[in-house]
């Protein structure tokens, strides 16, 4: 018995935040490489990578195929393994169950499941077949090969259900008491490909049959929090009816998302039963596409209210993120009062601030940059594409700086207790120069910009990115408050300024402005900064200072 109550999710003044060894705990993670888990020998190389990019927590794949190759025999020996490297190291896991579902496609059913095609059936995208070709994108004219399980396959639900349980078992007995593995996300990128739902005959008749009426019903009574679209579909369509009658135009994504989310919730409860640690769902975004073109069915943020209704076991919905975008997903994603858990994100020149921004700005409950141990090499072809190099920022097409990333995430891992004690309150705040950029004067006077600025009642912060003195645009920087008069600054590629908040005090100067270290969690101080280097608080490198202050009238 641990002394320890499970990792789970808590809520601090309205904000869900991961509770590890009863403490609120930052997932500053990493997602490996596909097949990297697969073997703890190439796992070693990876966890020192890991531990020298500030990292405290892996998100690893554990995969159906792995760990019950013939039906009702399981073998956990490669994750018992990861397992002891992760304790060995200090570092958290978060496990990926790899099972009906990986990119859309059933890659890592056991070999029993991919070949009874009767027990365990396809989804067709083509009447009939097990196979079909899918439309990649209307510029490109050949087809790719796609086939994948059904999510009406009741059988299949059941065999990834069984198995997840026991791998949820197991998990409870190896680690029940350390507390090693901190959530578990269940599949990976569900969804449908090349069709917005599946066209079997079972699909049709299912899919001309009545709505179940308390979802029917459900939907009705949540518009509130709805997508424009999908709560224009709801509000003008029928109470009762097919599914066509009631949805409108989101008829057959919606009757995807219903038959993804309960299967995966069929999953995921049958684990949480065992065992019940935090549970993720991971997303493909739909990147503008229509139906079809992205993983329909799959938690894209329009479908939230039908996975709340079908999948309450499943805790967060993660947006894997690799589109330029990346604020307006972030918010999409927080819209209704979620925790951000970013479980893939990309490896360009905005992944540290990017970094540092989650957790200043949405106090996000994981950052997870995927495949983190390229970072800082050139891109590779895929790399190229997923990131998608054709942009203009040249921010998105630079790989992003190992030492930069190491950097922040060091101070980020040492003060993670102090930012995660912080999270749900204005105290932590942050400001990019992505996501926060100054207003231009309409004078097009470049010093009469209006720069983004942190506000904490008795003192703002006001952040310059890319001026004269500092010509970059990938700045960031984030604040903690300690009190009215005291504060802690992480940052890069940016001039600070403070000022009172105090209208009857306007005056604030400096007291003490420390550059410095943290080493197991204590501050170790470096130069004390005064003169020149306070006239103008400017940080060209990834930097923590520890700032006093006063204000007077
Ligand atoms: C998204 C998937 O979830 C990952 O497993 C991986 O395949 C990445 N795409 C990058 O290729």
């Amino acid at each position: 018995m641990s002394k320890h109550t499970i990792p789970h999710i808590s809520q601090i003044n309205g904000q869900p935040v991961l509770m590890v060894g009863d403490k609120p705990f930052i997932l500053l993670a990493g997602e490996v490489h596909n097949s990297d888990s697969s073997s703890p020998a190439y796992m070693e190389k990876i966890w020192a990578i890991a531990d020298e990019l500030g990292m405290n927590t892996l998100l690893l794949p554990v995969t159906w195929e792995m760990i019950e190759p013939e039906e009702g025999h399981f073998d956990f020996s490669v994750p018992k393994a990861l397992i002891d490297q992760a304790r060995e190291r200090d570092m958290h896991i978060v496990f990926l169950w790899f099972g009906s579902w990986k990119n859309a496609e059933c890659m890592y059913a056991p070999a029993y499941v991919k070949t009874d095609l009767v027990r365990f059936p396809r989804a067709q995208i083509e009447k009939g077949k097990n196979k079909a070709g899918r439309e990649i994108s209307p510029a490109i004219p050949v087809k790719a090969p796609y086939t994948t399980l059904s999510y009406l396959g009741e059988e299949t639900m059941k065999a990834d259900a069984r198995a997840f349980a026991a791998w949820m078992g197991f998990l409870r007995d190896y680690d029940g008491e350390r507390q090693t593995v901190a959530a578990v996300q269940v599949e990976n990128e569900t969804g449908l490909l090349g069709a917005a739902r599946e066209v079997s005959d079972a699909a049709d008749a299912l899919f001309a049959a009545e709505v179940p009426a308390d979802f029917a019903a459900y939907m009705r009574s949540h518009t509130g929090t709805m997508t424009e679209e999908i709560r224009s579909a709801v509000v003008h369509g029928r109470e009762n009816g097919s599914w066509t009658e009631v949805f409108g135009g989101a008829a057959e994504e919606i009757f995807s998302a219903y038959h993804v989310a309960r299967f995966v919730n069929t999953v995921a409860e049958a684990g949480k039963a065992v065992y019940p640690l935090p549970m993720t769902v991971n997303c493909w975004l739909d990147k503008g596409g229509a139906p079809g073109s992205y993983p329909t069915g799959g938690p894209v943020s329009r479908m939230h209210e039908v996975w709340d209704f079908c999948a309450p076991s499943i805790d967060t919905y993660c947006p894997d993120i690799y589109v330029p975008q990346f604020k307006e997903v972030c918010d999409e994603y927080t819209r209704r009062g979620g925790a951000l858990f970013i479980p893939e994100c990309a490896t360009h020149s905005y992944c540290a601030p990017r970094l540092v921004y989650t957790v200043g700005h949405y106090h996000a409950m994981c950052y997870s940059p995927f495949g983190f141990d390229d970072i800082g090499k050139p891109f590779t072809a895929v790399q190229g594409f997923l990131f998608g190099m054709d942009v203009n920022d040249p921010a998105l097409r630079t790989p992003q700086s190992f030492e930069e990333y190491s950097a922040f995430g060091k101070i980020l891992r040492e003060m993670m207790p102090m930012l995660a004690e912080a999270y749900g309150s204005d105290r932590l705040q942050a400001v990019s120069a992505e996501t926060d950029p100054a207003i231009p004067d309409p004078s097009g006077n470049p010093f009469l910009a209006k720069q983004p600025a942190m506000d904490f009642g008795a003192f703002t912060v006001t952040v310059g990115f890319q001026s004269q003195i500092n010509p970059r645009g990938d700045g960031v920087c984030l604040c903690l408050a300690v009190s009215d008069h005291e504060c802690w600054i992480v940052g890069n590629a940016c001039d600070i300024r403070l000022n009172s908040g105090n209208k009857e005090q306007p005056n604030l100067d400096l007291l003490l402005l420390e550059e410095g270290r943290f080493e197991d969690s204590r501050w170790i101080p470096g130069r004390r900064l005064n003169g020149d280097e306070s006239a103008q608080l400017s940080m060209d490198k990834p930097s923590v200072w520890h700032l006093k202050f006063f204000t007077y009238q």
